[in-house]
């Protein structure tokens, strides 16, 4: 599925930053995406939170401090392991629980299960349709009360070249050979990331019936609206990203 979808990673953490540093980059952001969105409270402890693209656990860290409980969900099945190792040298690795996402877009856990369901630099990454699937199963699994913080990347002037580069790339990561010898070049792997560009309405609008409290956040100097949602600034988000934060009625 990994193979399918084009979505490779070459690497542990980019070639400049230790696992250490890579982790510590989560444990800054994490605090401050949780105060923002006024996820953050000593009720946590009690709290299950699911994160759909942990990764190798680099935000998964600074969660199992948060919350009692936590499960990281990937495509990738190794970096599920990955995110073990990670967790066990930083974080508190008794609270936290992984998911494969086999399909790339169903969620193997019970419907009204998690309190708060939370993807960051994941969805854009997604073929569109695996990320509106994913997105209804962040709202399936969360309870009634609970919340979804999910992200995304808005279209930007450079995304008339950066999409179409990003679908060939990950075409020709399936070339035999040659695949394999693109997808372990960085570069090339960043570009295959580029794989889809969903606007808010798209996001919200199917799922809206389901929702109360919608917010839209965004960096102060972007424009990005949508759904009626309330809009909400925070520049600590990429100028290009937005996030969708609502409770599940
Ligand atoms: C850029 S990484 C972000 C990881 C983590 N959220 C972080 O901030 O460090 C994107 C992750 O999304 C995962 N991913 C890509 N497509 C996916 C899908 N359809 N379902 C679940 N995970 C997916 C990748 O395997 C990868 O671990």
């Amino acid at each position: 599925m990994v193979r399918a979808t084009g979505w490779v990673f070459n690497n542990e953490t980019g070639s400049d930053l230790t696992l250490e540093q890579f982790v510590a980059t989560g444990d800054e952001e994490v605090p401050a995406y949780l105060t923002e969105f006024g996820l953050r409270g000593p009720e946590n402890e009690h709290q299950t939170l699911v994160e759909i693209g942990c990764g190798i656990g680099r935000m998964t860290c600074a969660f199992t401090r948060e919350f009692g409980s936590v499960i990281g969900c990937d495509l990738d099945a190794g970096f599920l392991e990955r995110t073990f190792e990670t967790v066990g040298r930083f974080g508190k690795v008794e609270r936290l629980r992984t998911s494969h996402v086999a399909d790339g877009q169903t969620l193997d856990l019970p419907d009204d299960s998690t309190d708060v369901a939370f993807s960051y630099i994941t969805l854009q990454h997604c073929d569109s349709d695996d990320a509106l699937d994913l997105t209804s199963e962040a709202v399936r699994i969360t309870k009634p009360g609970g919340k979804i913080a999910l992200n995304y990347r808005g279209r930007t002037g450079s995304d008339v070249v950066l999409l179409p580069v990003g679908s060939l790339t990950r075409t020709a990561f399936r070339i035999p050979g040659f695949g394999n010898w693109l997808a372990q070049r960085r570069f090339a792997a960043r570009l295959g990331w580029q794989a889809n560009r969903l606007n808010p309405d798209q996001v919200i609008g199917p799922l809206e019936r389901h929702l109360t409290d919608i917010q839209l956040w965004r960096h102060p100097k972007s424009k990005m609206t949508g759904y009626g949602a309330e809009i909400k600034t925070f520049d600590g988000i990429n100028p290009s990203h937005y996030w969708v934060v609502a409770t599940v009625r």
